[in-house]
């Protein structure tokens, strides 16, 4: 048991609670716990849903898998510190509206149009790309993403798997187009997505794996050779 100072940005101020109680909880946890009733969303409350994800200590993080003593141990002093996502409409207090990521999904043709095609040499591929959560964590991060044009990271990791499930060809080729048009020329390859997101998703590798199939032309032409 310890007391801490809890600063939690809502609107446009920051306020400050004290917390007098066991630090080997998660930040979901010490929210119940403050007295004044701080608006926030979640549903799994294990690492899952990732509805929870806002900006704790300066980092992108799942509130619910955040726990008080790991941070403090970290930043080495009694305060926390509580903020929305910045790169998203505020409902209110810590809530979020994410929909421009479902938007990007729905506009980069996120979806497929055939049966699946299964190579067992992806299978552990797919499976990494299929745990994105859409919490928005490597949004947040990305230096270059401002809500408009950039689709954001969710849409290469998706695309990644996508591509190589997908046998509608006229389908496959809306898919490389869209990240050729709304992801290649915005992200600046910073990674920041990687080193923030929940799920430990290589970002990186489905990036280059949708450079190879969608931009550089050596890449292809060596794919249509085979
Ligand atoms: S509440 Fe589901 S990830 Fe935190």
């Amino acid at each position: 048991m310890s007391i801490i100072k809890v600063k939690i940005k809502i609107g446009d101020e920051y306020q400050l609670f004290d917390y007098d109680g066991d630090l080997n909880i998660p930040v979901t946890t010490l929210l119940e716990r403050l007295e004044y009733p701080i608006e926030y969303s979640c549903s799994c409350l294990q690492g899952l849903c990732g509805s929870c994800a806002m900006v704790i200590n300066a980092q992108p993080q799942l509130a619910c898998k955040t726990f008080l003593n790991k941070e403090l141990a970290v930043t080495k002093n009694d305060m926390i510190t509580i903020e929305p996502l910045s790169k998203f409409p505020v409902i209110k207090d810590l809530t979020v509206d994410r929909s421009i990521l479902h938007e990007a999904m729905i506009d980069c043709e996120q979806w497929l149009e055939s049966d699946a095609e299964t190579n067992t040499n992806d299978l552990d591929f797919e499976y990494e790309m299929s745990m994105c959560l859409m919490c928005g964590c490597c949004t947040e991060a990305c230096p270059n993403y401002e809500m408009g044009d950039f689709a954001g990271t969710q849409v290469a990791v998706s695309s990644s798997k996508l591509v190589l499930q997908e046998t509608d060809k006229h389908h496959l080729k809306n898919m490389k187009n869209k990240y050729k048009e709304k992801f290649y020329p915005h992200c600046v390859k910073s990674l920041a997505c990687e080193d923030v997101c929940p799920m430990k998703i290589p970002t990186q590798r489905a990036i280059s794996k949708m450079n190879r199939k969608s931009v550089w032309r050596f890449w292809q032409l060596i794919e249509n050779y085979k």
